[in-house]
């Protein structure tokens, strides 16, 4: 087979690979076979972006909650322009996400489907994720120009980046952070009901800091981030929930003077794009206090790329570390390790920071992470 000739055959030069290619005969089979998974790609691809509207426009909550209804009822109900939803509704119709009723001209979001693609799947819900796809093609060009020149992108080239992120990572924090990923760290519920100093880098909109300060009202939070459009949404967060106890600076962590000031230090996939991640852990590991805990949320994939072929979703996430991770990393000068930068990686780069004991664990309702408890 073609393919299986290309893939024995990764230590040849170019010009090698050239020639084994035209010495193998054409399995014209395989081709039309893989003419077709690329079809596939195509229409999928185009069901993502669908789907990524269709959670923004709230046309899934809104059907959810509706009986079979036509595109003039479904618009009127989500507050939408017919003309717009009842295209929406053909590309739906023809992923096979609604079903159709030519009859009656009514489409119905099945049950089974509305607990995949709205607030009901919680931490599940894959309607959320197809927003960074839609992300992805806002700033194909501006990738593409660095394929040919080098350099990265500014998050000023993202601008629902923030927002995207927070809502991704609240659906996680909402349904698992005070319950069932604060107590991978043996010890650490109890010590933060007491009060302790809690700091999050990276910490986005911030919503992870706020619900940890609305769980443990005895414990002090300062969440970092050198947004300050998220320093802002998270400042605005904790007002609204009338929180004493958690704050938010605009800094750059890279700068992180702290010395021993905090017993808990959290990233939430907040590493693997830093433009000098050594330096942030090393400003990590001099930030807590003795005995200290970081907990490292990171993407869970190997550092070896041919481990990642079975993951379901690692197409994904190089696609994400192009188009976003690494670019903005390389875009601060940075070292671009990427979003598959890989758990061994990553246990080695604690590991140099200076945590001398380092443990992986894994939450259930996050299968895209790998949480490290690292003491100093
Ligand atoms: C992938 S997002 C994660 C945000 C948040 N922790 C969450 O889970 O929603 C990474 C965050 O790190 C911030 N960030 C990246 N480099 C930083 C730096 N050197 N100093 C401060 N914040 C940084 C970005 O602005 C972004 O909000």
């Amino acid at each position: 087979m073609m393919t299986t000739t290309l893939a024995t055959r990764g230590t040849e030069t170019t010009a090698d690979h050239r020639s084994a290619i035209a010495e193998t005969e054409l399995d014209t089979a395989a081709a039309q076979a893989f003419a077709g998974r690329m079809l596939g790609v195509l229409n999928d691809a185009a069901v993502a972006i669908l789907t990524s509207t269709g959670h923004q426009t709230g046309l899934f909550e809104t059907m959810a909650a509706l009986p079979a209804a036509t595109s003039a009822q479904i618009a009127a109900a989500a507050d939408l322009d017919e003309r717009y939803v009842r295209e929406w509704l053909g590309g739906m119709t023809t992923a096979r996400i609604l079903h159709y009723e030519p009859a009656t001209a009514t489409f119905l979001l099945p049950r089974e489907h509305a607990a995949v693609l709205t607030s009901a799947a919680g931490p599940n819900n894959m309607a959320i994720l197809m927003q960074h796809v839609a992300m992805m093609g806002e700033v194909e060009q501006g990738v593409i120009r660095r394929f040919r020149e080098g350099g990265g992108l500014s998050y000023g080239d993202y601008p629902h980046f923030h927002r995207n992120m927070a809502e991704t990572s609240a659906a996680v924090h909402d349904a698992a952070l005070v319950d069932g990923i604060l107590p991978l760290a043996p010890g650490l519920p109890d010590a933060l009901r007491a009060g302790i100093e809690v700091a999050d880098v990276g910490c986005g909109r911030g919503h992870a800091v706020n619900l940890m300060a609305q769980a443990f009202p005895a414990s002090r939070f300062t969440g970092y981030d050198f947004s300050t459009v998220a320093i802002q949404a998270a400042r605005q967060e904790a007002a609204e929930l009338g929180l004493t106890n958690a704050r938010f600076e605009a800094v750059d962590v890279a700068l992180l003077t702290d010395d021993g000031r905090f017993d808990l230090i959290t990233a939430f996939d907040a590493i693997h794009d830093q433009a000098q991640p050594g330096l942030v852990l090393e400003n990590v590991r001099r930030a807590l206090a003795p005995g200290g805990t970081f907990l490292m949320v990171d993407i869970k994939a190997s550092s070896h790329l041919e481990q990642n072929l079975d993951v379901p979703w690692s197409s994904y996430l190089y696609a994400i570390s192009t188009y976003h991770c690494m670019s903005v990393s390389l875009g601060l000068d940075g070292v671009g390790l990427g979003t598959v930068w890989g758990v061994e990686l990553a246990e080695t780069m604690l590991r140099e920071a200076g945590f001398a004991k380092v443990e992986q664990k894994q939450v259930d309702a996050d299968p895209f992470n790998a949480y490290f408890v690292a003491r100093r």
